[in-house]
């Protein structure tokens, strides 16, 4: 018999003696059984449960308030610092969560070139981004990476950012708090994400936006920013097709963020036209050493997108990274006045050296990275090295709030906020 005619004959024995009930009941038992071979497998291991097809979706949900430790207790469990995971059935997510710094080596470091961010990461961050260097692989990546490097690490480039933020902390940030005094309650998230946007946009654009000027005013360029970061971040906990479908009709957080993201890209067209418009007018930029300004000099080939993408890239790399270490590390200090009483001594003293700053700052990044988790797609077929095999197409997650909290790596009371082990 035909391979058609056997279809046929079983799908009419399907429709006479089967109805939806009994359909319905067999799927639940299959996905009754699959889930108890799993959880069985899972345990086993001492890795985290996979649902038949839900994949880490439900796990996920029932730890979302409190990911990190959640995470980071995984991991301990797992053998190696590394599990498995798997989003749902046709959405082609899967690969490992990783807390082995050998792992982590691997991926960022010897293996890079096989490891970009990957079209799941760009998409997302398209609208914000576009082509800049916190978006970016291959030749634009690392075109933007050599411009970043020669500019940054000038000396000229450095003594500006210094006297910026010097300027900041003593114009705005000390008076402001100083205002604030004893018996007020101010909000240092807010203060610090002020201070930080302010000093990340004097380095990049040479502009002062104003965030932490008296009244604390709402900018309408940082409240973009914020909005569209926040909106960004959505789209990679939304599932795809809900998002690109509000994107498509213009509808709901896409709207919102359509919007947002235009509001930041005009904002940085403005800044590099009239910094080109300064630059015809007085013929040089040599008053100004900002980011900008020096990629506008240095080679003369850069376009205006580019440097559009380049500088929006360094307001989002530079600005929550930096408030949330500093929102972190004071709520550390008030909490440990030894710390603390260490830290002001240390500042009184020797400028230059100012080892057990270092050394705070450092311990409180440990405890609370803030970049906590990320991850990289593999272009091709490979093998970590605790021997986790990674196909083409699969990312590996790093989980860098579990790798500061690792039993192995800092011992006992590694959960303890002791800097230079003190
Ligand atoms: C405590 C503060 C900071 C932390 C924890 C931090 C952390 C990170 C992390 C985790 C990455 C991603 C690395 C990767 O994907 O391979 C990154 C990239 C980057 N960061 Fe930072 N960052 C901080 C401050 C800054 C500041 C102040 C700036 C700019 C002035 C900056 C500029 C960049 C740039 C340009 C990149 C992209 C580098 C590349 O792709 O080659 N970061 N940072």
């Amino acid at each position: 018999m035909a391979t058609s005619a056997l279809v046929a004959t079983a799908l009419r024995l399907v429709r006479e003696y089967m109805r939806a009930s009994d359909l319905a009941v067999a799927a639940a038992l299959l996905f009754a059984c699959s889930a108890l071979a799993n959880r069985a497998l899972a345990s086993s291991r001492g890795t985290p449960m996979l649902w038949p097809v839900l994949g880490m979706i439900p796990t996920l949900f029932a730890n979302l308030d409190d990911v990190y430790e959640w995470g980071a207790a995984s991991l301990a469990r797992s053998p190696g610092g590394t599990f498995p995971f798997r989003g749902m059935w046709l959405g082609g997510m899967s690969g490992v969560v990783t807390s082995s710094p050998r792992n982590v080596e691997h991926v960022l470091g010897t293996r890079f070139a096989n490891y970009p961010k990957g079209p799941y990461y760009r998409d997302r961050f398209a609208e914000l981004l576009g082509d800049g260097i916190f978006n970016a692989d291959g030749d634009a990546w690392l075109a933007q990476r050599r411009a970043a490097a020669l500019e940054m690490h000038s000396a000229r480039f450095l003594a500006f950012s210094d006297g910026a933020v010097r300027r900041l902390v003593h114009g705005r940030l000390v008076p402001l708090l100083t205002r604030v005094g004893d018996d007020t309650v101010v909000d240092l998230q807010d203060v610090l994400l002020r201070f930080t946007f302010d000093n990340i946009c004097a380095a990049a654009f040479g502009v002062d936006v104003g965030c932490l000027a008296d009244g604390l005013p709402e900018v309408p360029f940082a409240r973009a920013f914020e909005r569209a970061t926040e909106l960004t971040l959505a789209r990679f906990v939304v599932p795809p097709f809900v998002w690109k479908a509000q994107r498509w009709l213009g509808v709901g957080g896409e709207r919102e963020l359509a919007s947002a993201a235009r509001a930041v890209r005009e904002f940085a067209d403005r800044t590099v036209a009239e910094r080109r418009a300064e630059l015809r007018k007085l013929g040089s930029l040599d008053d100004r050493s900002d980011l900008l300004s020096r990629l506008i000099i240095a080679e003369g080939k850069y376009s205006d997108a580019f440097l559009r993408d380049f500088c929006v890239s360094f307001i989002l790399a530079g600005r929550d990274t930096s408030s949330v270490a500093l929102t972190w590390f004071f709520y550390l200090l008030a909490s440990h006045p030894h710390v603390e009483s260490r830290v002001l001594a240390d500042i009184r003293g020797d400028v230059a050296e100012m080892d057990y700053l270092h050394a705070a700052l450092t311990e409180s990044m440990r405890l609370y990275p803030p970049v906590p988790v990320d991850f990289k797609e593999a272009l091709a077929d490979d093998v970590l090295p605790d021997g986790s095999a990674i196909r083409a197409g699969e990312r590996v997650i790093y989980f860098t709030y579990a790798m500061g909290r690792d039993a192995n790596t800092w011992g006992p009371d590694r959960l303890e906020f002791r800097p230079s082990g003190g």
